[in-house]
This record gives C-alpha cells, sequence and structure tokens, in this order.
C-alpha cells in the first residue's frame, strides 16, 4: 500500500477507488473550518494559526479549510497537508505539503480516515479445514502459504475459532 509502486502513491489517488466525508461533500471542510476557528478563538487568536490534515490525500480537505475560512482566519491561517505520496499538481501554493507534521505547531491537527489503512495478515482455512497464511504476489495472484502458528494462531483460535474450538464464549463461560 505505502511502497514506492504501492497504491496510495498511484496518480488517481484515494478519491479515484473510494469516497470519504471529503470527498463526499463541501459540508465537511466547511465543519472543519469552523472547527478550525473555534480552536482559533480558544486560543486567544493567535498571529499564527496552524492546520494540518495528517494524511491528506491529494489536499481536498486542506484546500477545502482554506477555502473555507473567514478572510481573518485564512491570512493568519499556516496550513500543512502530511502525505506519503507526492505533492498533487495545482495545489494551493499556501498549503505546505510534508512528509510529517513539523514541530511546535499552534493550532489544529486533524485526521481523516489516516488508521483506517492497517496492513493485516490474512489466512483462510485450505480444503483440510487447516486455517494458512494467504500470499499475494505482485500481480494479486493468491495462493495458500504455511499453516497459521504462534500468536497468530492463539489470536485465531480465541477470536476466529473454526469448528470444533472452544474460543472466546467457552473462556468467559458463554
Ligand atoms: C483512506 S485515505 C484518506 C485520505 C483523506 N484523509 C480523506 O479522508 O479522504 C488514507 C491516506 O493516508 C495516507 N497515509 C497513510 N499513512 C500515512 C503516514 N504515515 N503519513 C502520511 N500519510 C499517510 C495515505 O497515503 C492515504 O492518502
Amino acid at each position: 500500500m505505502y511502497g514506492p509502486a504501492g497504491f496510495y502513491r498511484r496518480p488517481e489517488g484515494p478519491a479515484g477507488h473510494f469516497r470519504t466525508s471529503v470527498h463526499a461533500s463541501p459540508l465537511f471542510a466547511t465543519a472543519v473550518a469552523r472547527l478550525l476557528c473555534r480552536v482559533d478563538e480558544a486560543l486567544g487568536r493567535p498571529a499564527r494559526l496552524d492546520f494540518v490534515d495528517m494524511a491528506a490525500g491529494r489536499g481536498e480537505l486542506a484546500a477545502g479549510v482554506l477555502g473555507a475560512l473567514p478572510a481573518e482566519v485564512a491570512v493568519r491561517a499556516r496550513v500543512h497537508a502530511v502525505e506519503i505520496a507526492g505533492r498533487p499538481d495545482g495545489l494551493d501554493e499556501r498549503i505546505a505539503w510534508l512528509p510529517e507534521p513539523p514541530d511546535g505547531l499552534t493550532g489544529l491537527l486533524f485526521a481523516n480516515e489516516w488508521l483506517d489503512n492497517v496492513p493485516v495478515e490474512v489466512a483462510e482455512v485450505d480444503p483440510e479445514g487447516v486455517p494458512r497464511r494467504v500470499l499475494v504476489r505482485r500481480d494479486g495472484a493468491e495462493r495458500l502459504g504455511e499453516p497459521v502458528g504462534g500468536a497468530e494462531a492463539e489470536w485465531l483460535a480465541r477470536w476466529w475459532p473454526l469448528p470444533g474450538e472452544p474460543g472466546l464464549r467457552a473462556e468467559i463461560g458463554l
């Protein structure tokens, strides 16, 4: 997903594959801009107000928030888009494009649908009922690999018991 030729570095970006609240409606950026204004007030209207969009996709939210801020706030705002993919062409030049959030921020750090992208191991049972790790080739072809073992086998037995295994329900007396 995150490697040099990974899914999230493709030119079309996340919006080419699925829709988040950021893409669904400009109302979302407007709501985040209002939140940023409340943070601004709570901070006593600092001379520099930072907004960080963590895992910024192609900068859609950062641009939307900047566009939705009242002029008096926008002029003090410093918008930082943090993303592993490269800066998209044509992005508002007031938006900084960074691999990590800068230090010493005063304002709001916001992350929409960042932590939903957690790579996991996938297992499937083979015809004999043995759970095996699913291996995926670069071209997407899948095959079953070695049987699941160790901590992963314990997790599987507890949370996803196969027929004949007691699992968590037995552990908690159900
Ligand atoms: C599901 S997309 C969400 C994009 C956008 N926030 C939205 O709501 O439309 C997840 C994004 O997180 C980015 N990402 C994942 N891990 C990251 C990291 N450690 N630092 C920066 N960006 C990251 C991916 O490249 C991808 O653009």
